[in-house]
């Protein structure tokens, strides 16, 4: 008699995973005809599961078949190339199935020697990316820097603001937490995820000074420059900076030059976030975005935004990997191995906050020799072609107007009538289904954001958005 047990076997994994695979290739093809912001009300979602979980074991047919009855209508469709909203967070076949290869592998990469080719395939791979996108050659891991994968531009950016703060501090604040004279900078357009770094890392939100910016949006090296001349006169301690290369509100782009030569006079940490538009330059005649970065200490870009590589993928770069890993690293005698002991191998535990990590270099891995840096190039610029048809068209429609400079795959443009059109226009597209965006406010003034960058977006679904705007706004009236 076979041993009782409740798992799944490999044979019945293969049958399901074939379904699942499926589903997902059946998805895909039919996501254009579904609505790509969620319709679902609060709490509809929940309403249709049980109150209690199964007791007895269920058909894998049935748990897949509340998929589509369940999960599907609350599913906002990211993956849409109808999706025009926030930033996107794209995906691709390679990406998906060698993040299935990572779930099926299991491993938890804390240490090299808890799976060497976690460790060495992460490290070869952001090498990779150091020439691919005409990235400084400190970053590389035969320098004396090198990259890590972590979850999120925010985790890195702490992670910056940490390893800065030890530096600024001699590791005291470490040893006895900050002393509330540590003072951070960024633009007013930066990410919140700066300010909530600045929270964590215990420098305190009023510490972190919002320096203004200028018509694009861009920060005034003049006012950061002045501003850390005030704060060292009052006695505080400038330690670290951060720089966007576009950014969310608008794809504004710091002068990273001028800002970075502020930050070599003054000793300061400077970080550069290129979240979403650092992927722009895989292509060479995008690359002046990041002119200035051989002045950086560390950067960070999220290929889950725009390389086709699914959530959660950031990649994280230092110029001095010893700061960032006396910074972080704690070792405790049941994680000690000859390995570590000796000091030939990374450990990525020591490069970010959490132990454990997941396999993520496999899917982007998949992704670079899938699409080769060609491909890559290929689907980068054809977005942001897209995009600048868009500009085209709201720059030949009267009734709007461009609310920023758009250099990439990002278009702010509103109504010219004013706030309340433009929100009624926002929530008519979206609640229409057939496309989404989101907005921003810009100089206190509510303002549309069109970014192009889902995976399967063509000329057909942008032309179709305008299009749809085009009439939703006759709808409206007002300017002509
Ligand atoms: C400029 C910028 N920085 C940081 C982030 C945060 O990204 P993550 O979700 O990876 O933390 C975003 C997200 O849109 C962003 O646009």
């Amino acid at each position: 008699m076979a041993e009782k047990s409740y798992h799944m076997t490999p044979e019945q994994f293969r049958q399901y995973g074939r379904d699942m695979v499926d589903w997902i290739a059946n998805y895909y093809e039919e996501i254009e005809a579904l609505p790509v912001l969620s319709q679902v009300r609060p709490g509809e979602v929940r309403q249709k599961l049980p109150g209690a979980p199964p007791r007895e074991a269920e058909d894998f047919g049935a748990i897949l078949a509340d998929i589509d009855k369940v999960i599907l209508p609350g599913v906002t469709h990211w993956q849409s190339p109808n999706f025009f909203a926030y930033f996107p967070a794209n995906a691709s076949g390679p990406a998906i199935l060698g993040d299935l290869l990572s779930s099926a592998l299991g491993i938890q990469g804390m240490l090299w020697a808890t799976s060497p080719a976690c460790t060495e395939l992460e490290t070869h791979v952001l090498d990779w990316l150091v020439p691919m996108l005409g990235l400084p050659e400190k970053f590389l891991s035969s320098s004396l820097g090198g990259g890590v994968i972590q979850d999120t531009a925010s985790s890195s950016s702490l992670c910056a603001m940490l390893a800065a703060r030890e530096r600024a501090t001699k590791h005291s604040s470490n040893r006895r937490g900050c002393d509330g004279r540590l003072v951070a900078y960024t633009s007013n357009q930066a990410h919140s995820s700066i300010e909530k770094a600045a929270m964590v890392a215990g420098i305190g939100a009023e510490n972190l000074r919002l320096i203004e910016v200028d018509d694009s949006f861009a920060m005034r090296p003049e006012s950061l420059a002045k501003q850390i001349a005030q704060d060292r006169e009052a006695g505080l301690v400038p330690f670290f900076v951060s720089a966007t290369v576009g950014t969310t509100s608008s794809n504004a782009l710091d002068p990273l030059p001028a800002i970075g030569t502020i930050c070599r006079d003054n000793d300061l940490w400077f970080h550069v976030d290129a979240a979403m538009s650092g992927t722009a330059a895989l292509c060479p005649e995008f690359r002046y975005i990041q002119n200035g970065l051989d002045l950086a200490d560390s950067y960070t870009f999220n290929p889950h935004k725009w390389m086709f590589t699914n959530f959660d993928c950031n990649c994280f770069y230092v110029a001095d990997r010893k700061a960032l890993i006396d910074t972080l690293s704690i070792l405790p005698e049941y994680l000690r191995n000859q390995a570590t002991d000796s000091g030939e191998v990374f450990d990525y535990r020591d490069w970010h906050i959490p132990l454990g990590r997941r396999f993520r270099s496999l899917k982007l891995w998949f992704v670079i020799r899938y699409y080769g840096v060609e491909g890559l190039q290929f689907h980068v610029r054809r977005h942001i072609a897209m995009a600048q048809q868009f500009l085209e068209w709201v720059k030949q429609d009267k009734r709007f107007e461009v609310a920023a400079p758009a250099p990439l795959n990002l278009v702010c443009f509103r109504h010219r009538d004013g706030d309340k059109n433009n929100e009624e226009l926002m929530n008519c597209l979206n609640r229409s289904g057939e496309l989404y965006l989101t907005h921003t406010r810009l100089n206190g003034r509510f303002t549309l954001r069109f970014c192009v960058g889902q995976t399967n977006t063509t000329e057909r679904h942008v032309e179709h958005a305008w299009k749809r705007i085009q009439r939703e706004t006759d709808k409206l009236g007002g300017s002509k």
